[in-house]
């Protein structure tokens, strides 16, 4: 099946199972391989991408389900001056490590900031719920997205 959407600000078009996850289409033909795959479950957050603006995990998004929307992945949205806030407020917390689980938490925060420009801690914690981190302590995810806050990310 044709399924047509919007990828990173271009129309795409990909003939493929509307089953299929939208993780797999992502990897496999646009090569965005930005997006990762940890549990596979919708438990890890390492697969994030926003739908429409909204974070979801694309591990159990069908294909199907985006046709005529607007995907985003971490290689569009780094294309962005807000990302370049975000990293630098997350390289200033120290929130970053290996990186594995980064581009889906980059994702999630640009979701919850253009929601909440200046949540609190709980907010932040309730909003990064669903992404999970081996390496850094969640402390310094959270300062981290403070920092980003006061710099404005969420209100561009
Ligand atoms: S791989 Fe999608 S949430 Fe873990
Ligand atoms: S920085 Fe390694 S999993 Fe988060």
């Amino acid at each position: 099946m044709k399924i047509e959407f919007e990828l990173n600000g271009q129309k795409v078009s990909v003939d493929v199972e509307p089953t299929m996850r939208l993780l797999d289409v992502l990897r496999e033909h646009f090569g965005l391989i930005g997006v990762k795959e940890g549990c596979g479950e919708g438990e890890c957050g390492s697969c994030t991408v926003l739908l429409d603006g909204k974070a979801v995990p694309s591990c159990l998004v069908p294909v199907g389900m985006v046709m005529g929307r607007r995907v985003m992945t971490i290689e569009g949205y780094r294309k962005t001056k807000k990302f370049k806030v975000l990293l630098d407020a997350f390289a200033e917390a120290g929130a970053v490590q290996c990186g594995f689980c980064t581009p889906g938490i980059i994702m999630a925060v640009e979701s919850l900031l253009s929601e909440n420009p200046h949540p609190t801690d709980e907010e932040i914690r309730r909003g990064l719920s669903g992404n999970l981190c081996r390496c850094t302590g969640y402390n310094m995810i959270v300062n981290a997205v403070k920092l980003a806050a006061q710099k404005g990310a969420g209100l561009w």
